[in-house]
Parts: C-alpha cells; sequence; structure tokens
C-alpha cells in the first residue's frame, strides 16, 4: 500500500464500516481480494445512459444494501465520472441508533425482495436481523412492498437514512472503495460521460456454488 498499510485499512474497516484507498494497483487490489475472503461475484459497472438496470445507468441511485451473502463489496475505477458520480454511504448502525426500542423491534419484521442470484437466497430479508451476536442490515426503498413503506417506521426510516450525516466521495482512476454490505447503505449520485468500475462481492464464509443470472441490485 502506498499510503497506509494492510493493518490500518482492516481496522478501519472495521471501526467505520468503509475505507477508500486512493491510487492502487492491481496487484495492491488482488491482495486486498485476498484478504477479505472469496469473491461470489465479479461486475463490471459501465454507466450508460442507454440502460434500463438501476445499477448501470447513468441517474441517482438511492441508498441500499446489495445481495446479503455478499459480505464486503469492493470496487476498483477503471475510469472515473467526467462529473458527479459521488459514492454516497451511509452507516447503517448509526441511523439504527436514532430509533427507540419499539421502532427496533418493528424493523425486524419488515422485509425487503431479494433477487435470487444464488440457491441460497431467500425470496427477502428483514431490514434487521441478529446473526452470531452482530446486526445485519439489508436495505433498498425499491425492492420494499408498498404495504411496508407505508408503515410510519418505514418512512422514519428512510428520512433518517436521507438526512443523515452521510459520506460523499469521488472515486477517481484505481481508486478502491470497501464497504461493509451488511453495515453501510451506498447509493450514487448522477453520472455524466462514462465511468467504468469493476465490483466485487466477497463473503470469506460462504462459497457461491453457482450464479442464477447477472442481475445487479
Ligand atoms: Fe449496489
Amino acid at each position: 500500500m502506498k499510503t497506509q498499510t494492510m493493518t490500518d485499512w482492516k481496522i478501519k474497516l472495521n471501526e467505520v464500516g468503509f475505507v477508500h484507498l486512493p491510487s492502487q494497483t492491481e496487484f495492491e487490489l488482488s491482495q486486498i481480494l485476498k484478504q477479505l475472503g472469496n469473491v461470489i461475484n465479479e461486475t463490471d459497472v459501465i454507466a450508460n445512459s442507454e440502460s434500463k438496470s438501476l445499477v448501470t445507468s447513468d441517474k441517482f441511485l438511492d441508498f441500499h444494501t446489495d445481495n446479503h451473502l455478499a459480505k464486503y463489496i469492493i470496487w476498483y475505477c477503471h475510469k472515473p465520472a467526467q462529473e458527479g458520480g459521488y459514492s454516497i454511504l451511509c452507516d447503517g448502525e448509526q441511523v439504527y441508533n436514532l430509533l427507540n426500542e419499539d421502532e427496533k423491534a418493528q424493523l425486524t419484521k419488515i422485509h425487503v425482495y431479494e433477487h435470487k442470484m444464488f440457491p441460497e437466497n431467500r425470496n427477502s430479508n428483514p431490514i434487521v436481523r441478529k446473526i452470531d451476536g452482530n446486526r445485519r442490515f439489508y436495505y433498498s426503498f425499491w425492492l420494499a412492498r408498498e404495504k411496508y413503506r407505508q408503515l410510519p417506521v418505514f418512512k422514519k426510516w428512510r428520512e433518517l437514512i436521507q438526512n443523515s450525516n452521510y459520506t460523499k466521495l469521488r472515486l477517481e482512476k484505481s481508486d478502491i472503495l470497501i464497504v461493509d454490505n451488511h453495515r453501510i447503505f451506498h447509493g450514487r449520485t448522477e453520472i455524466k460521460g462514462e465511468r467504468f468500475l469493476k465490483r466485487y462481492w466477497l463473503n470469506p464464509d460462504f462459497k457461491a456454488t453457482r450464479t442464477f443470472y447477472n442481475q445487479n441490485s
């Protein structure tokens, strides 16, 4: 690493749930991928105004988590946006702590749809649940059913996320961004021009047997 040692980035990732590493070589990327576990999916994320998919369009993309089988998401920037394309990152833990106990309990019963990319995927996941003593978040506004969106607790949750003290950063060429997908909600602002990122989903504990199809959200 040029600016940070391996240990530094791992500590930061554990503490705040994400880390931005500027100017990394492909070799450094491969070392990081190795350290964080199995790559279960690899996707070219190319911003394209013709695209009908949310992920590969050039429009604003609201806060969400990716497939819950991805513990970490790593993006490697091959070509930055000409303008815009800021990554936005909201800490689920911070937002969750603003809820009262009753609201926290309600979130465990609100399920959000999940695309079946892996045989292990269920139809949906709760917004929050506890696994091995750790909270795990799963959230996307557009994948929640209308009846859930109407609930006061869901509206409050969404408002807290939108109005949170979220991080906004821009990926330049050869930058790496790593997020804990079970904690951090990510999105991005509108992109002007072309942008090309390589995205990796990782899970240290899960070996993907096969992927059903290359769906991106
Ligand atoms: Fe995403």
